[in-house]
């Protein structure tokens, strides 16, 4: 009887997906313009979230037009982009008669581009029907800069964007896509466009970051060439967010999570993510909240509920974030890096279950703005809800590289313990 590989190994051959060429450090945005013009760009559609009162927009806006490129403003991206948002944006740069893409903001704004771009590609399709793994047919679409404005997404250098379902309410669905083609063609992080992140937001897209970092260390895929991309990050965490939140004006401390967000993206890019990803997009399915803020409040448990399948590299991951693990058993350690997790979650004030988000953290009124209504006040915590969260966990499609087999019946006790458990 023939053995097949996948029996012994789920992943026995693996795949390396490519970064696009990037321009990082301080000042780097002042080649925006240059930029885009030397890509070849006349008239841009410059997608952004608003960035209302930070200016940058303005600047950017100006660099661009210096060097002769028309702007064309879409601010209309909203947070955990929506479906319209990206089917909006398609339309824009059609009915404007665009030539390339500039995504201002963090992830939302450079997924709704990648979004956008998709639907251009393929005569205006619906922007849900490319869920999953490479469902792009026409790999040629609109060239795209990505200028990030904050520490966390890495959407401006990885293959994957998300993007929420909103055709059915009754069932919110959000979904995570892997494509080659929608690589940008430059990314653009430059640690001064991050002195305007407020410390909350800079507190959560370093928890992002942190989730980037650590997921693909403990992944299925055990992809080697990620590994020192993961530990690098996970120390410049370490030696940088609390810095970078408290102290904003810090730039060895925004430069370094800048970094730490660039090569954790990499690390994730070939080498998977997990349940913490899965949990935080069901949550926001539901309840529209900010990624990183899921992520922060997803993370201790889904550490604690991965450590029997990874038990060493958990311990590494304690070590990386400064326990002297020395005189630890390996499982002495990999418990002290859910800890140091949730150490790290009460300095950078993280709620400490989604049962204490309010809509002022939960940002419904920004899914007032558009098609369809908020959910009422406050988190639904009943059995239903906890098991529809689970329901969706199991399939979003970063499940797959998850350390530990799971069924929503395995997940529920953790989903309720991060719904109005505390630790
Ligand atoms: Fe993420």
């Amino acid at each position: 009887m023939a053995i097949e590989l996948n029996q012994i190994w789920e992943f026995p051959i693996k795949e390396f997906h490519p970064f696009p060429k990037a321009k990082l450090g301080v000042g780097a945005h002042d080649m925006l313009g240059v930029e885009a013009k030397e890509l070849g760009m006349t008239r841009v559609l410059l997608m952004t979230t608003g960035l209302r009162g930070s200016g940058i927009i303005e600047e950017l806006t100006g660099k661009i037009e210096y060097q002769g490129v028309d702007v064309v403003l879409f601010d209309e991206v909203q947070s955990n982009p929506k479906d319209f948002n990206a089917m909006d944006a398609a339309a824009r740069y059609q009915s404007e008669k665009c030539d390339g893409i500039i995504s201002v903001g963090g992830g939302s704004s450079h997924d709704a581009a990648k979004g956008a771009r998709m639907v251009i590609a393929h005569d205006g399709r619906n922007i849900n029907e490319f869920e999953g793994f490479s469902k792009a047919t026409n790999k040629e679409n609109p060239k795209h800069i990505a200028v990030s404005t904050t520490a966390g997404t890495g959407s401006e250098t990885s293959w994957a964007y998300v993007i929420t379902d909103t055709s059915d309410m009754d069932n919110p669905h959000k979904w995570v896509a892997f494509d080659d083609s929608c690589l940008v063609d430059l990314a653009m992080d430059d640690p001064l466009l991050y002195y305007s992140c407020p410390e909350h937001f800079t507190a959560f897209c370093g928890f992002d970051v942190l989730a980037h970092a650590s997921e693909p260390f403990v992944s299925r895929l055990d992809f080697e060439p990620s590994l020192g991309n993961a530990k690098y990050s996970i120390e410049l965490i370490r030696d940088n967010l609390r810095t970078a939140v408290y102290d904003p004006k810090n730039l060895a401390a925004r430069s370094g999570m800048m970094h730490a967000q660039y090569i954790a993206a990499q690390a994730f890019n070939s080498g998977g993510l997990g349940m913490i990803h899965s949990m935080s997009h069901a949550f926001s399915a539901f309840y529209d909240s900010h990624h990183g803020l899921n992520n922060a409040i997803a993370l201790p448990r889904v550490w604690e509920y991965n450590l029997p399948a990874r038990y060493e590299r958990y311990a590494e991951i304690a070590a990386l974030l400064g326990v002297d693990t020395r005189n630890m058993t390996t499982v002495q350690a990999a418990d002290a890096a859910v800890e140091e997790a949730i150490r790290l979650s009460k300095d950078l004030g993280i709620p400490e279950n989604f049962g204490q988000l309010t809509t002022s953290t939960y940002e419904k009124n920004r899914m007032n703005t558009g098609k369809y209504e908020g959910r009422g006040d406050g988190v639904d915590t009943s059995d239903a809800q906890v098991r529809a969260i689970a329901e969706h966990m199991m399939g979003d499609w970063c499940t797959p590289a998850n350390p530990r087999e799971s069924t929503v019946e395995s997940l529920i006790p953790m989903v309720r313990h991060a719904f109005t458990g505390s630790y």
